[in-house]
């Protein structure tokens, strides 16, 4: 399940409520998607879509998204560092950023309009809907791997818009996974 960081308050939600909650407050759509049957998570794309048709179909009505599709990223990707400084900087799309997390770790920061800024950490089994316009960046844990369905409202108009705000480099992108670890090792 996803850990929500409240970075003002230095507060931390592990619970499925809460952190519902707290994201809703920033229109930020959270939930776990369960698949209809057991499923690995390196099955080919197409089986990772049709396992999961069921809630991919309900999303495309509720939010007009045309295409889903499968991305794949870790450490082997060629072009690694350039694709995440893209994404690493404040910025916002003009459509939706909708992610649902089959395997590895993210961490998304959101700076909503009141100023409060949240570090989501997704990871296997989170779909998270980040509505367009809101401003955010995004970054990868340690192991710098991502395995994760996309949706679309219109696949070629999926381009950051940067802010110059660089107010992204106040927060480290720390996730709380390894955090923790490092803790108790
Ligand atoms: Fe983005």
């Amino acid at each position: 399940m996803a850990v929500v960081t409240i970075c003002n308050e230095n507060k931390t939600l592990t619970n499925i409520d809460e952190i519902t909650k707290a994201l809703a407050t920033c229109d930020i759509d959270y939930e776990r998607w369960t698949p209809s049957h057991p499923i690995a998570d390196n099955a080919p794309a197409e089986e990772i879509l049709q396992t999961y048709s069921q809630e991919i179909e309900d999303l495309k009505t509720r939010g007009g998204y045309v295409t889903a599709d499968v991305i794949d990223v870790s450490p082997a990707t060629p072009g690694l560092d350039a694709m995440l400084a893209k994404f690493n900087r404040e910025h916002w799309h003009d459509e939706d950023e909708v992610r649902f997390i089959i395997a590895g770790r993210g961490l998304f920061h959101i700076h909503a309009t009141s100023g409060t800024v949240l570090a989501i950490e997704v990871e296997a089994g989170d779909l998270i809907r980040v509505p367009r316009g809101t401003l955010h960046w995004f970054n990868l844990c340690d192991d710098r791997r991502i395995r994760a369905i996309r949706l679309f409202q219109d696949a070629a108009g999926w381009t950051p818009n940067y802010t110059s705000s660089r107010v992204d480099e106040d927060f480290l992108p720390v996730c709380f996974s390894a955090a923790h670890l490092s803790m108790t090792t």
